[in-house]
C-alpha cells in the first residue's frame, strides 16, 4: 500500500516534470548535458550525437537556416534537406516572396503553382542564403577575459563587439566558413555558431496558393487548419561542393546528411521534435514589460495595421493584378497584426501580469538586502515608466510613418542611393522591382489613413511637424492629393523622367520632394526626441536583464533554464496532442482532406479549392497517403516554437521527417512571452499531404523519387 502511494507520487511528479518539459528551445550542443535523458524517457530513440556531432554526420547537417545575403545570421525561416542532391523543403509562406517575384499575369505562379520539370527550369533567387551549422563553441570565458572592470556601458558594448569580431575572424580564417557569436541567457553566456552559407538557392516547386495558403489570413494562427504550407527549393554549390554565388555551372549541393521521410503515420502522444531557427522570444520579462506590451504597444500597432489592411484588402478584392501586387505585403502586415491580438488575449486569459507580480513579490523577499539584487525591480519599474511614451511614439514612427505609406520609406531609399552616387542603371533596376508591385491609388489611401491616426492618437509633442501640417485647415485629403501630384516618386514614369532630367542634381532636387520632406520630418523627430532616450534606456536594460536572469537562476537552482530564442539553431521536443480551448470544446490532433472539402467555397477567395483537388477527392484517389482512410493534412504538437521556426522539420522518435512546422494555434500564441503547456500548440503540415500534393496534383514524381521514404 505504502509502496503504491509512493509510486503514485512518483508518477505524479514525473508527469508534472514531463508537462514542464514541453516548454523550451534547447541548444543542440548542450542536449547531452541537459535534455537527452528526458527526451529518451519520452520515447526518443536516438542519441545526442545523432542530433549534433562535429566529427561525424548528424541530423543538424540536414537543417537549413534561410536568410538574406545582407544579413545571413538572421534566419527568416527554416528548411530541411531531403535528398542527396540538395533538395530542400520549407513552407509556402517562407518562399512566398520568391514565388511572387517570379509571378506575372501571364505566369501567375502564386495562383497556379509552379513545378520545374527539370533542373534547367529551377528559378534563381538572388539574395537568398541557406546556412548549415558546422559547429558551436562556448566563448563566454574568452569574452569575459577581455573585459575590464569599471568601464562605461557603451565602452563595454564596444569592447564586446570587438572581441566577438576578432574571435569570429580567428575561427574561420582561410576557410569558406562564417562565424557568428550571439549572447544567450541575456548575455550571461556567449556561443559562437560556425556556418557554411550557400548563396545559390533555387525555386523548384510550389503548390497554388489555394493549397499553400489555403484558409489565407482568415485561418492564419488558427486550429483546425488545412493549409498545405510547403514549397521546394534546391541548394546549388560550386565544383568542390562549396558555397558559391549563382553560376549556371553550379551543381546541386551534396549534403552530409538529409532527412528520411516517415510513412508510418501518427498517434496522439507520439514523441516529436522540432529542429530549427526560432527568432525571438522573451520569456523572462517582468510584469512591467508585459503590461506595456499588452496595454500600449500591441493595441496601437494593431490599430495602425487595421487601417492599412482595410485599404489593401479592398484593393485586392477589386482587381486580380492588385491581388498579385499586394499579396505578399498584405500577408506580412496581417500576420503580426493577428498575432498581437492573440497574444493580448492569451496574456489576459493566463493572467500573466498578475502571475509575474506574484513571482516578483517572492523575488523581492528572496533578494532581501542582497546588494546586487535588492533594487533590480525598482529600476525596472522606473525604466519602463520612462519608456512608455517613447515606445508609443516609436511605434508610430515605424508603423504609421516610415513603413506606413510606401512612398515615404521609398523616398528615403532613393535619397540614400542618390547620395551614395549609385549608378543610374542600378537605381532603375531597383525602381522596377519596387514599382512592379506598387499602386499609387492604394498608397494614397494608406497615407491618408496613417496621417489621420498619427494626429488623432499621439500627444502633440510626438507628432512630426509635416504630419501636423498635413492635418491643417484644408484637411488631410487635400494634402495627400497634392503630395502625390507633385512628388516625383508617385509612379514609375515620373520617377524615370526625373532621373533622366536631373543627372547630377537629383539628390539636391529630391530634398524638396514632398514625400521625402515628410520622411525627413518624421525621421528628425525620431532622431532628436526618441532614439537617444530609447538607446539609453535600452543600454541600461541590457545590464538589468543580465542581472535579472542571473538572479532568477540563483533563486531557482533546481530549475533548468532555457535561453530565449535568438535566431540560432534549437531543438524543441514534446508530443503530438490535441487540446481543449475552452469549456466543453476539444480539438483533435489532426485534420484531413475531408475538412478541406467542408471548407470549400468558390465564392470566398481563401476557401476556393482547386478543381483538380475536388476531382481527386471525388474519386478518392489517395494513393498511399492516408490515415484511417482519409488524407491527413495538418497536425498539432506541444513543441515550443516561434517565428523563424516556420519550415522546420518536425521529427518522430527515429529522427524521421513527419511534417513541416508552420504556425501556432490561436489560444497559445502568447507563448513568446509565456508558455502554457495545456494550450500551446505548434501546427505542422503532415509530410504525407506534401507528398500527396506533389504526386497527385503536381505530378512531380521525379522529386518524390529523389527522397527516401521509410516505414518507420
Ligand atoms: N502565422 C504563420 C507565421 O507566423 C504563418 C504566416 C503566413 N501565412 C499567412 N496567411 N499570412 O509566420
Ligand atoms: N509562422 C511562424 C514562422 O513563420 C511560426 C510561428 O510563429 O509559430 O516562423
Amino acid at each position: 500500500m505504502k509502496q503504491r502511494t509512493l509510486l503514485l507520487i512518483l508518477v505524479f511528479l514525473l508527469g508534472g516534470m514531463i508537462c514542464r518539459a514541453d516548454e523550451g528551445m534547447w541548444i543542440p550542443m548542450l542536449l547531452k548535458k541537459y535534455n537527452i535523458e528526458e527526451m529518451q524517457r519520452q520515447g526518443f530513440k536516438l542519441t545526442a550525437e545523432d542530433i549534433y556531432a562535429v566529427n561525424q554526420a548528424s541530423l543538424k547537417d540536414a537543417v537549413v537556416g534561410l536568410g538574406y545575403e545582407e544579413m545571413p545570421f538572421f534566419h527568416f525561416c527554416t528548411g530541411e534537406l531531403v535528398s542527396k542532391e540538395g533538395l530542400v523543403i520549407t513552407n509556402h509562406h517562407c518562399a512566398f516572396d520568391m514565388i511572387q517575384s517570379h509571378s506575372s499575369l501571364e505566369h501567375n505562379y502564386l495562383r497556379d503553382g509552379f513545378w520545374a520539370k527539370n533542373r534547367e527550369e529551377e528559378l534563381i533567387n538572388p539574395g537568398i542564403t541557406a546556412s548549415i551549422l558546422v559547429r558551436m563553441e562556448d566563448v563566454t570565458d574568452k569574452i569575459n577575459a577581455g573585459l575590464k572592470e569599471g568601464i562605461s556601458l557603451s565602452e563595454q558594448k564596444q569592447k564586446i563587439a570587438e572581441i566577438c569580431q576578432q574571435l569570429e575572424t580567428e575561427a574561420t580564417e582561410g576557410t569558406e566558413l562564417k562565424a557568428n557569436i550571439k549572447p544567450y541567457f541575456n548575455g550571461n553566456q556567449y556561443l559562437m555558431s560556425v556556418f557554411r552559407i550557400f548563396k545559390d538557392v533555387r525555386l523548384v516547386g510550389a503548390p497554388p496558393s489555394a493549397i499553400g495558403k489555403f484558409g489565407g489570413d482568415t485561418d492564419n494562427w488558427m486550429w483546425p487548419r488545412h493549409t498545405g504550407d510547403f514549397s521546394v527549393l534546391r541548394i546549388y554549390a560550386g565544383s568542390r561542393n562549396e558555397p558559391a554565388s549563382y553560376a549556371p555551372e553550379n551543381k546541386p549541393y551534396q549534403p552530409e546528411s538529409f532527412f528520411k521521410i516517415s510513412m508510418k503515420g501518427l498517434n496522439e502522444g507520439d514523441f516529436t521534435m522540432v529542429f530549427g531557427y526560432p527568432g525571438t522570444t522573451n520569456e523572462y520579462l517582468t510584469s512591467y514589460a508585459i503590461e506595456q506590451i499588452q496595454e500600449v504597444e500591441n493595441p496601437h500597432k494593431i490599430a495602425i495595421r487595421t487601417a492599412k489592411l482595410n485599404v489593401i484588402n479592398a484593393a485586392m478584392e477589386s482587381d486580380e493584378l492588385l491581388r498579385i501586387k499586394y499579396a505578399s505585403k498584405a500577408a506580412g502586415v496581417a500576420n503580426a497584426w493577428k498575432k498581437w491580438q492573440g497574444e493580448i488575449k492569451g496574456l489576459k486569459r493566463f493572467r500573466t501580469v498578475a502571475k509575474k507580480q506574484e513571482e516578483e513579490k517572492a523575488f523581492r523577499q528572496w533578494a532581501g538586502t542582497q546588494e546586487e539584487y535588492a533594487t533590480l525591480l525598482e529600476k525596472y519599474k522606473h525604466l519602463y515608466g520612462q519608456r512608455k511614451d517613447l515606445v508609443l511614439a516609436a511605434a508610430y514612427v515605424n508603423e504609421a510613418g516610415k513603413k506606413g505609406a510606401e512612398i515615404v520609406g521609398w523616398s528615403a531609399n532613393i535619397a540614400r542611393l542618390l547620395k551614395d552616387s549609385a549608378e543610374k542603371e542600378q537605381i532603375l533596376i531597383y525602381a522596377d522591382e519596387y514599382y512592379k508591385d506598387y499602386d499609387r491609388n492604394t498608397d494614397k489611401k494608406i497615407l491618408s489613413e496613417m496621417l489621420r491616426l498619427y494626429n488623432r492618437n499621439l500627444a502633440p509633442e510626438w507628432i512630426p511637424e509635416e504630419v501636423r501640417k498635413a492635418a491643417g485647415k484644408k484637411g488631410i485629403d487635400v494634402y495627400v492629393d497634392k503630395l502625390f501630384e507633385t512628388s516625383v516618386l508617385a509612379d514609375r514614369e515620373t520617377f524615370v523622367q526625373f532621373l533622366e532630367n536631373n543627372r547630377l542634381k537629383a539628390y539636391k532636387k529630391l530634398q524638396k520632394d514632398p514625400a521625402y520632406r515628410l520622411y525627413v520630418s518624421i525621421d528628425q523627430l525620431y532622431k532628436k526626441q526618441i532614439q537617444p532616450e530609447l538607446t539609453r534606456i535600452g543600454n541600461e536594460m541590457t545590464v538589468l536583464n543580465q542581472n535579472w536572469l542571473a538572479a532568477l537562476m540563483k533563486m531557482h537552482p533546481e530549475r533548468t533554464f532555457y535561453a530565449d530564442a535568438n535566431s540560432t539553431l534549437r531543438v524543441a521536443y514534446g508530443k503530438i496532442q490535441g487540446y481543449a480551448p475552452s469549456d466543453a470544446v476539444g480539438y483533435e490532433y489532426y485534420t484531413t482532406l475531408k475538412g478541406i472539402m467542408e471548407k470549400d467555397n468558390p465564392e470566398i477567395y481563401d476557401y476556393n479549392v482547386p478543381d483538380k483537388l475536388r476531382e481527386i477527392y471525388r474519386n478518392r484517389d489517395f494513393g498511399p497517403y492516408t490515415q484511417d482512410g482519409e488524407v491527413p493534412v495538418c497536425f498539432i504538437a506541444t513543441n515550443h516554437t516561434t517565428g523563424g521556426n516556420s519550415g522546420s522539420p518536425v521529427l518522430n522518435a527515429e529522427g524521421h521527417l513527419i511534417g513541416l512546422n508552420f504556425d501556432r494555434a490561436w489560444d497559445g500564441v502568447m507563448s513568446d512571452l509565456q508558455y502554457a503547456p495545456e494550450i500551446c500548440r505548434n501546427i505542422a503540415v503532415d509530410i504525407r499531404y506534401v507528398l500527396f500534393i506533389m504526386d497527385k496534383l503536381a505530378g512531380a514524381h521525379h522529386l518524390i523519387g529523389e527522397m527516401l521514404l521509410v516505414d518507420e
